[in-house]
């Protein structure tokens, strides 16, 4: 209430004071009006008789004169008519006008003096106990021969002007009063809604933030103000949580002696080991892709899809630094800067994005020739044919040295910088670095499988991918057989020394390390967002519902749509498990989260019309009402979408032919916080050597899968929890927060010895 007068108060006294201000003005103006029409009409009158009296004062006695007096007193506001002579004596006079003026008043004097018309305001001497009577008097003088010869006078009451003048200013006053009144009441009604109580609203939701006790923010009215600071203060809040959290699991792993990498710990341990020195990242893919939205023209924020990126991102955000890479959002160049630089993420800026822009041409040639029709076939045993073409060859040269070109041109200024590159689209970037900045520690981490030498052998450009990794001073695989892959490659395809005693390569003198580091994600000990205060039951009730069909029971798979993640055999596993266990039917569906994946390959474009056909082809067999088997989301959802399938599903597919890791099993995991669920792996993904746990199948027995889908389903919720709890255990100590500590201490212990600069002298 104090407040809402604080800021009505003020208001209230201005507008009185300029209200009063105008009324006092009203009233002025009238009074001039008024006076200046009465001095007018006196003027007026006063001429037209002064031509009717002229010839009359010669002519004694005046009894014309006095007539004419006698019928011009009448008139409105006239209180009477004189005319004097020379002398100032009365020739003529209305009767009834006061004594004082059978001689002529000070106005006649002055116009006879003046020979000129002049008019006054006087205020007559009241009679005893009557009030003063306001006066207007007028005086012409008249002429005789050319000389002035009298004065004539013309008497006004001026008392009606006051009466005016003070109802208008009652007036003015009761129009100030009630404006004043209703702009207060007005003023009030709005401060109290759109400031004070939606404040009020607001502080009382901090107080329940500040306790810990709530996360949703109050229910006020919209407006952007508001809006803005909701936002803001929700951003204040999570963070707020966030550290809240971070610092009781903090205490809690301290105190349960459990060494648990967090966000804040690999902070801490970074800024040790890397000496207040930024790290620097780089990757084809960006982190966040700013796109064009049509429908308002806005931009909106992708993303996207990546293993690399649900790694890494939170890695930059826990320890700020650089990340480069590809720009390839179409609204990106409007959000960077001129060093194409964004601060992300954008809701809560933590460290910088460096874009680097390419052609389609470049794209096209490294990107999805060289890279994906090449590379990614090749290193994933998944029976899709590699094809190497020698233009594509050129362009992966050419872009993996524009990439090398902007981390060199971010790392100046910085000494003994640390990289972290990533996989398989920037194989020849660590030589190029190293050759430019021998004094930098450059890791090169690869996400996907290393194939056998005899499979890789394929490549025309074996030895010059080798080579570029061998730039590196440690290279990273997800799993011991990539790394024993990788120094039998080397053993075929280059000249250098294999130290298999000590996982590294001597190639010409600069040692590479060689290690596995089994990636993971960052376990987020306070959920991933979404409606957590549903159930699992209640969120797959939520979700059949958005979806439009009845189902009991929930199956998930998520994956990018490739060719590598066994899609159609897991839609094929799970026909022939309806097939088995007809009693599933009408109650099993299975959601395939499918984001569209690299659609310009027509590989990629042909396969997720292959999915969509297959999908159809069981759901016709099996549908029924509002049930069906499959449902296939072809779109990108955010890490949220994703979260409430993880929670509502009573299994997770997830059936790679052949994968690096596969992140998607980690996050399930993450996200099992109520225990139950089961999760279903491939055998041939890397993340089952780490979760056995699992249902472990291979992703091409069909029985296999069927039978794993049935287990799942008819798991007793004990086992359920016994097993989940066991991989939650692995995830959350083998988080990604280690994964980047583990890598990066073994990269900065690294001994670097930069080659001695020899000076010349020069002799002269
Ligand atoms: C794999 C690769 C990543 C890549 C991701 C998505 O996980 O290891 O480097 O970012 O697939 O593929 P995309 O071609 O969309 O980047």
């Amino acid at each position: 209430m104090r407040t809402t007068l604080k800021i009505v108060l003020p208001l209230v006294v201005s507008v009185a004071v300029v209200s009063a201000l105008f009324a006092a003005y009203q009233v002025r103006t009238e009074r001039r009006n008024l006076r200046s029409e009465l001095s007018r009409r006196a003027e007026i009158l006063g001429e037209s008789l002064q031509e009717t009296v002229e010839p009359l004062l010669d002519h004694g006695p005046y009894k014309n004169l006095q007539r004419i007096v006698a019928r011009f007193g009448q008139r409105e506001h006239l209180k009477g008519v004189a005319v004097y002579d020379e002398a100032g004596a009365a020739l003529a006079i209305t009767a009834g006008l006061a004594p004082e003026f059978q001689t002529r008043p000070a106005a006649a004097v002055r116009a006879a003096q003046l020979d000129a018309n002049y008019g006054e305001f006087l205020t007559m001497d009241p009679a005893a106990g009557a009030p003063p009577v306001p006066m207007h008097i007028f005086a012409l003088p008249l002429h005789r021969d050319g000389q002035v010869a009298g004065t004539l006078v013309l008497f006004h009451d001026a008392s009606y002007i006051n009466t005016q003048v003070q109802h208008t200013l009652r007036d003015a006053l009761l129009n100030a009063a009630i404006q004043t009144l209703l702009i207060s009441l007005l003023a009030f009604v709005l401060v109290r809604w759109t400031f004070t109580a939606p404040l009020a609203l607001t502080a009382k939701w901090l107080r329940t933030l500040r306790a810990g006790q709530t996360h949703a923010p109050p229910i006020t009215s919209q407006g952007e103000i508001f809006d803005q600071l909701h936002q803001e203060v929700t951003h204040l809040a999570q963070d707020l949580n966030a550290a809240r959290a971070s610092a009781e699991e903090e205490a809690r792993l301290r105190n349960s002696h459990v060494s648990i990498w967090t966000a804040e710990r690999l902070r801490v341990s970074l800024q040790n080991k890397l000496q207040e020195k930024p790290l620097f990242v780089v990757s084809n893919r960006e982190p966040y892709l700013n796109v064009h939205n049509e429908k308002d023209n806005s931009i909106g924020i992708i993303v996207p899809a990546s293993g690399v990126v649900t790694a890494i991102e939170p890695v930059l955000v826990a320890c700020d630094g650089t990340w480069v890479a590809h720009g390839s959002g179409s609204a990106d160049r409007e959000v960077s800067d001129a060093y194409d630089h964004q601060r992300v993420p954008p809701e809560r800026p933590s460290y910088t994005l460096r874009r680097v822009w390419l052609s389609s041409e470049e794209e096209k040639g490294y990107y999805q020739g060289f890279a994906n029709e090449g590379l990614w076939p090749l290193c994933h045993i998944a029976h899709t044919r590699p094809v190497f073409r020698p233009e594509d060859w050129v362009l992966y040269q050419r872009v993996n040295r524009r990439f090398a070109d902007a981390v060199l041109q971010e790392m100046e200024g910085t000494e003994s910088p640390i990289l972290l590159a990533q996989d398989y689209h920037l194989a020849l970037l660590p030589r190029m670095v190293k050759e430019a900045r021998p004094d930098a520690r450059v890791a090169i981490f690869w996400h996907i499988p290393w194939p056998n030498p005899e499979v890789f052998g394929i490549c025309p450009w074996q030895k010059e991918l080798v080579d570029g990794l061998l730039g590196a001073d440690l290279i990273g695989f997800h799993i011991q057989s990539h790394c024993n892959n990788f120094l039998e490659t080397v053993d075929r395809a280059v000249e250098a020394l294999t130290e298999w005693d000590r996982f590294a390569v001597n190639r010409q003198g600069h040692v590479t390390r060689v290690r596995p580091y089994p990636i993971s994600v960052a376990f987020p000990e306070n959920g991933h967002g979404g409606n957590e205060t549903r159930n699992s039951g209640e969120e797959r009730a939520a979700l059949c519902s958005e979806l439009g069909i009845d189902g009991s029971l929930l199956g998930v798979g998520v994956d990018r749509v490739d060719y590598t993640k066994g899609i159609i055999e897991r839609f094929r596993g799970i026909e022939h498990f309806l097939d088995l266990h007809p009693a599933y039917q009408h109650r099993f569906t299975f959601v395939q989260i499918g984001a569209p994946s690299r659609t310009e390959i027509d590989r990629y474009k042909h396969f997720l019309d292959e999915v969509s056909a297959e999908a159809d082809r069981i759901n016709a067999r099996f549908q029924a009402g509002r049930w069906k088997p499959i449902v296939l989301l072809k779109k990108h959802h955010s890490h949220q979408e994703i979260a409430r399938y993880y929670r509502a599903a009573s299994v997770c597919l997830v059936t790679s032919l052949h994968d690096g890791m596969n992140l998607v099993a980690k996050e399930f995991i993450a996200a099992r916080e109520d225990e139950r669920g089961v999760l279903m792996l491939s055998t041939f993904a890397g993340a089952a050597h780490e979760l056995p746990d699992a249902l472990l199948v291979n992703p091409y027995d069909v029985q296999q899968v069927a039978e794993a889908i049935y287990r799942a389903l008819e798991m007793p919720e004990e086992e359920q929890a016994r097993r989940m709890e066991r991989m939650r255990k692995n995830v959350r100590e083998h988080n990604v927060y280690r994964w980047a500590a583990h890598l990066l201490s073994d990269l900065t212990e690294i001994r670097i010895d930069t080659p001695e600069r020899i000076e010349v002298q020069q002799i002269p």
